[in-house]
């Protein structure tokens, strides 16, 4: 099927054009609003025509600079082009880009970290200025004007919405049976006219599967056939089997204490091999009914829907290895059933969170002892990618756990420090802390008690007593009367361990 078959609007199919055409009604200064989604979704052809038009614009001395608003992570052929061109003044709400990390550590680019399900209202209230324009990808235009969405709905429908003009990539390598798999909410109002999301389960359906433009909006259309970007599988290493082993034996304790159903509550699972091998130690596992309310369909669900362990998924995303998709492709049938694409304000909204009590893992980049949690700065300054939806799911999720090796950079650093680098998940929004040493349960304990438990249950031995040490000092501190028995601290020395890395290459004494 081409692609022009697939815009079946005739007023829309008038606005076919090339993509440098369409990106050159991209202005200097412009907002723009991209859809994409952990490299699913995203316009294949504009942004990297853009990139070009960027290039020939900065060498005659202009400095033609856009603000890039997305879902969250896209593809190199998106933000790698525009970055690379230095085309982006400032990046929101999510990034995973190698160039965009170069630059916008080196103060090049800006970046707003945001909590992915805050984007949209945020939009709304005009907190982050006007959208001028949107790009969004769809799967195919119908008669009368409603667009099938791609392989993710992220922040499309805002963005069609808010934008004051709006280009469509009809992209004919997404499946057109994916018609039918979404489910776009139209009730959200501002406050204070908000009324309760009707959602009881993760597999309801509130909405309708297609999204709305006004055609009158729409400045071009352009025809593509490219692959969404694949999310290679790698098998999981030995530090992430043990850190899923000790999450399935937790999951049965908290089932036998009667803490949990059977067929548990649903799963958010973030992304990345830890990720997977929680997933796929689950699909190995005795649960059995399990669902997902998630915000990326990974291969580890793919394969929970297959195996029958899992009976229903809800996500913004499909984020697939080519195997995985290969899989998704030759039995979409099935999986149609089974997955359901909503907008990013519903897949990570706080209120369904708490109401399903979502069982929520996502990955970090270190913790410290009373369990705060940095999921996004590399020693404190340097931005990894961002908080995505690890905040929304974590503050409100029935259980909030944080995984990650015990070490870092071949045993270098330790991921349990005194003080985080950086704070994203405050102590009140963390519950368990897992490394491949052991699973921390820090629900109902002090922060003294939680130092001992982190320590004890996922420092690595290497890193444990100079963290014991710590503690002791730190407390005797207090006793002395210097300072607080609370959490007790020893303030100045508390970072040292990342200077220390920073100066000598290892966090070791
Ligand atoms: N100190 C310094 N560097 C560290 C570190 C630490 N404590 N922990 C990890 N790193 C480095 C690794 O060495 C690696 O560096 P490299 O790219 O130079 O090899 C990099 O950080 C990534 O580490 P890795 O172990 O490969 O991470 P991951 O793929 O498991 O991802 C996060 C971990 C935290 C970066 C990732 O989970 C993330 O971006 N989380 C935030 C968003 C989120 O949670 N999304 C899901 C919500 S639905």
């Amino acid at each position: 099927m081409t692609a022009s078959s697939r815009i079946l609007h005739p007023g829309l199919r008038q606005k076919i054009m090339s993509a440098d055409a369409a990106a050159a009604l991209i202005s200097d200064g412009d907002n723009v609003g991209m859809s994409g989604f952990t490299g699913a979704g995203y316009p294949k052809a504009v942004p990297a025509a853009l990139a070009r038009h960027i290039e020939r614009a900065n060498q005659g001395g202009n400095t033609f600079r856009i603000g890039v608003w997305t879902g969250a992570s896209t593809a190199p052929e998106l933000d790698g082009a525009l970055a690379q061109v230095g085309g982006i003044e400032m990046r929101l709400p999510y990034q995973s880009d190698p160039t965009c990390r170069t630059r916008i550590n080196a103060g090049q680019m800006d970046y707003i970290d945001i909590h992915l399900s805050h984007v949209a209202q945020f939009v709304w209230f005009g907190f982050l200025g006007k959208l001028n324009v949107a790009v969004v990808e769809v799967a195919g235009v119908l008669e009368d004007g409603r667009l099938i969405p791609s392989s993710s709905v992220g922040n499309n429908k805002t963005w069609l919405d808010q934008a004051d003009k709006v280009i469509l990539e009809v992209n004919s390598w997404q499946p057109a049976a994916l018609e039918g798999m979404h489910d776009v909410y139209y009730g959200t109002q501002r406050p204070p006219l908000r009324k309760p999301i009707p959602m009881v389960a993760p597999g309801d359906r509130i909405g309708e599967p297609y999204l709305h433009v006004d055609p009158a909006k729409v400045v071009a259309v352009v025809e593509t056939q490219a692959p969404d970007r694949n999310t290679a599988f790698t098998p999981p290493d030995e530090a992430s089997n043990r850190i899923a082993e000790h999450i399935l034996d937790f999951l049965a304790h908290e089932v036998k204490q009667g803490r949990l159903p059977v067929e548990l509550l649903p799963l958010q699972s973030g992304v990345g091999n830890i990720a997977n091998a929680v997933l796929s130690g689950l699909n190995q596992g005795p649960f059995e009914n399990l669902t997902g309310y998630t915000e990326v369909l990974q291969d580890g669900m793919l394969e929970m829907l297959k195996s029958g362990k899992m009976t229903m998924a809800s996500a913004t995303a499909l984020s697939l290895s080519g195997e995985g998709m290969k899989e998704f492709l030759g039995n979409l049938d099935f999986y149609r059933q089974r997955i359901v694409l909503r907008p990013q304000e519903i897949s990570n909204h706080p209120e369904i969170i708490r109401r399903l009590g979502i069982i929520s893992m996502n990955g970090m980049i270190e913790a410290d002892i009373y369990g705060n949690v940095n999921s996004t700065h590399i020693m404190g300054t340097r931005i990894m990618n961002g908080i995505g939806g690890s905040g929304d799911f974590a503050r409100n999720a029935y259980l909030s756990m944080f995984m990650t090796p015990s070490t870092a950079k071949g045993g270098a650093i330790s991921c349990i420090v005194p003080m985080a680098s950086h704070v994203d998940h405050t102590e009140h929004d963390v519950q368990i802390l897992v490394t491949e040493q052991g699973l921390a349960d820090l629900r109902g304990l002090a922060p003294r008690q939680r130092a001992r438990r982190v320590i004890e249950r996922c420092a690595h031995p290497d890193f444990r007593p100079a963290l014991l040490d710590y503690v002791e000092r730190a407390e005797a501190e207090g006793r002395a009367g210097r300072a607080g028995l609370h959490t007790p601290h020893l303030l100045e020395e508390a970072l040292s361990w990342h200077t220390r890395f920073e100066r000598t290459g290892s966090m070791r004494a």
